[in-house]
């Protein structure tokens, strides 16, 4: 009987259901970002998106796969579905969200200068005026310096270990980066770096999302509040950042 046949299917299942079909997430990231994503001296890839995405991944009953990604362009690759997630340490901006959708934030953070250990002159962001200033390319760095006025030069890296390099040879005399990474620097290089000044700017962490992906969205913000409710968040936190 032809109107017992299921008829042909024809809309697409949507990430989530695909997400949980395969048994696979998969994030990107860009895997020099401490102490976020990054590799070890043995090269395994560590930090604190690794054991939240680990985390999660478990929470929703799937395994995480991680896929290494430029940071300048992670949101173009994002769009072309080379992956479901961005899980990086990313900047809840209003420029992104015109683009694409975030979890509900897992950290907070904000953008701080980093000078060579002892250098005098940069207390707040109009110091930078008149400066060679380094920051990521497509960071929130990038953002929050273009909006200071008188800048000699923003040098744009495409990574933040590239620009610690720079500023430890002397090649730039300030880097722009999250407070978060500059503090992991400090810890490593007490005798090299130092944070100058107050946090230049306010910014949550959070997940990047497609906007057609309403569902996946979902299910992470309950994974992401689960885990704050019952202090697995808070738990990542101090073995990374230790507050
Ligand atoms: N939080 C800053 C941003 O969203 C810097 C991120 C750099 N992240 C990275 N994984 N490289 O732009």
């Amino acid at each position: 009987q032809a109107a017992n046949q299921e008829p042909a299917k024809q809309t697409e299942k949507n990430t989530l259901d695909q997400i949980k079909e395969k048994g696979v997430i998969v994030a990107g990231l860009d895997d020099t970002f401490a102490p976020m994503g990054y590799r070890d001296e043995s090269n395994k890839l560590v930090g604190f998106d690794i054991d939240m995405g680990e985390e999660m991944a478990k929470r929703l009953g799937v395994k995480i796969q991680w896929q290494p990604t430029q940071w300048d362009g992670i949101i173009m690759a994002l769009d072309s579905k080379r992956f479901d997630i961005i899980l990086s340490g990313m900047t809840v901006t209003e420029e992104r969200k015109k683009s694409i959708n975030f979890s509900v934030p897992y950290v907070g953070d904000g953008q701080i200068m980093v000078v060579k250990k002892g250098t005098t002159g940069f207390n707040t962001a109009a110091d930078l005026k008149g400066k060679v200033v380094g920051t990521q390319a497509g960071s929130s760095g990038e953002e929050a310096v273009k909006k200071v006025e008188g800048i000699k030069e923003v040098k744009l890296y495409k990574t933040y270990p590239e620009a610690f390099t720079d500023l430890q040879i002397g090649r730039i005399p300030v880097v722009v980066c999250d407070r978060i990474t500059a503090s992991h620097y400090i810890s490593k290089r007490a005798d090299t770096y130092e944070i100058v000044g107050e946090k230049i700017t306010d910014e949550p962490l959070a997940i990047g999302l497609r906007k057609s992906d309403p569902e996946l969205k979902e299910a992470i913000d309950n994974v992401l509040n689960e885990m704050k409710k019952d202090g697995t968040l808070t738990k990542i936190s101090m073995k990374w950042f230790n507050r």
